[in-house]
């Protein structure tokens, strides 16, 4: 895989920008890795999607979610549009039906009421479509100086990380939803460690590469790379665990003020909130709802299930601050040995199961301190998986940015409005997740699987 290097020794942007040269990629090796990560999305849609009946499918859990079903017959519109008709060069199979999955057209509170695809339609639509895709996929030619789309892959690696993040959505889904347990999981490693972790690291001041210009799918919102000078500053080992906020809590956090921003100070008043979502007092003690399961809260996991103005204020109470979105990311990615910016904390390799807690696996962050083969240069673990992780910084393009290949992915939602999250949760499966891709979310949210940790200035 090609790596980033600082802009002036990179030849990876393409005289258009967009999409990257992919150099040195074997086309037979990108079609074995979309085949692969399609057919993993697909696994996992069908598993959440048969883990509840019929009236759980179409039922709406929570006024932010969508049917579950919407979500799946959304995955196959959307792999039509791309795969089908815009790579494919096919006739639109059910043209009457794209309004009706095009997420800007209606609000998720409204689309229960649409008449939307029934369960066993929308399967055997969204299957209907994979089997299409994939032998447009066995026929395309992904070479460099191929159509944009198909350059490297890029929109059946798109198309996978579509449906993934829609997996991600559906078991956000899951975990609003009341009722008996439908998944289970193994429980995440634990630490291993036997000396105690520094509760933070340093990380030098200096200029390092953000953003990537080189990795095939790297959606368009982390292109291209540049430079970015970042002072030096201090950053928590691990995200903030439950037992550090339950501190916050008990010292008063919900109740002052001072430790809020002023949106984030009406947002706790109007709801009355006292603790991250999902948690509840029981005597003298917190306890969570996690996937149907009433749990004791773990003190040494990190937080799940705060909204930015709670990290925030956390932070400030903490008399510390929330990392900017390049500091999380030279944390993350810069080696100071070599001046690159890696694909992961831990090198250009793709993650395996001891490096991070990825896909699903586990149900829940695993407790910090773990994923010792997962840390980066600077020391800092936990950076991929687990929780994504809040950020100070605004949702922006960067330098150069070009939306590609449909404004609505990302552009449309720059601006001061959304905050950025890093670093992926449990949830996110690795072909949605590395060290330069970009989440953003309002800051008011709490049902996604958001964490966060804190910095200073050094
Ligand atoms: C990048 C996670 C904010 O789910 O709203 C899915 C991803 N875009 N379909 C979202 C997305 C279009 C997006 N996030
Ligand atoms: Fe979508």
């Amino acid at each position: 895989m090609t790596d980033d290097r600082t802009p002036s020794a990179s030849s990876a942007t393409a005289p258009d920008g967009f999409p990257p040269s992919p150099g040195g990629h074997d086309p037979e090796v990108l079609r074995r890795r979309a085949l692969d990560a399609l057919l993993t999305a697909r696994a996992r849609t069908t598993a959440l999607t048969d883990s509840v009946d019929e009236a759980e499918l179409t039922a709406q859990h929570s006024p932010l979610m969508s049917p579950l079903v919407w979500d799946l017959a959304h995955i196959g519109n959307q792999e039509e549009q791309w795969l089908l008709r815009a790579v494919g060069g096919r006739e639109a199979l059910r043209p009457e039906i794209d309004g009706l999955y095009d997420a800007f057209e209606h609000p998720r509170a409204a689309r229960p009421s649409l008449p939307l695809l029934a369960p066993a339609e929308a399967r055997t639509y969204a299957a209907d479509v994979r089997g299409r895709a994939l032998d447009i996929l066995e026929a395309a030619p992904l070479h460099e100086d191929g159509r944009p789309l198909e350059r490297a892959g890029f929109a059946f690696g798109m198309i996978a990380q579509h449906e993934q993040q829609h997996d991600e959505t559906m078991l956000i889904t899951h975990q609003l939803r009341s009722g008996p347990v439908a998944l289970t999981a193994p429980a995440p490693p634990e630490p291993t460690d036997a000396t105690s972790l520094p509760a933070e690291v340093l990380v030098p001041g200096g200029p390092f590469t953000m953003g990537t210009s080189a990795e095939p799918w790297a959606l368009d919102n982390e292109r291209p790379a540049h430079q970015r000078e970042v002072a030096a500053f201090h950053l928590d080992t691990a995200p903030v665990t439950c037992g550090a906020y339950r501190r916050f809590m008990a010292d008063g956090g919900y109740t002052d003020p001072r430790w809020w921003a002023p949106e984030g100070w009406d947002m706790v008043r109007e709801h009355g909130l006292d603790a991250p979502l999902f948690w509840h007092r029981d005597g003298g003690q917190w306890l969570r709802r996690r996937f149907g399961v009433t749990e004791p809260v773990p003190d040494d996991e990190p937080v799940l299930h705060v909204s930015w103005y709670e990290a925030d204020a956390y932070a400030r109470w903490a008399g510390r601050r929330l990392p900017t979105e390049a500091e999380w990311e030279k944390a993350a990615r810069h080696d100071p040995a070599t001046g690159r910016s890696l694909r992961y904390p831990w090198g250009d390799t793709d993650p395996t199961p001891e490096q991070a807690n990825l896909g699903q696996r586990h149900l829940r962050p695993a407790r910090a301190g773990a994923y010792a083969a997962g840390r980066a240069p600077s020391g800092a673990g936990q950076l991929i998986g687990d929780v994504w992780e809040w950020t100070s910084s605004d949702f922006l393009p960067y330098p150069g940015f070009v939306a590609f290949p449909y404004r609505e992915y990302s552009e449309v939602f720059f601006g001061p409005g959304h905050k950025v999250l890093r670093g992926g949760s449990f949830a996110v499966d690795q072909v949605a997740c590395r060290g330069t891709f970009r989440n953003w979310d309002l800051p008011v949210r709490r049902q996604i699987f958001s964490g966060f940790r804190t910095a200073r200035d050094a």
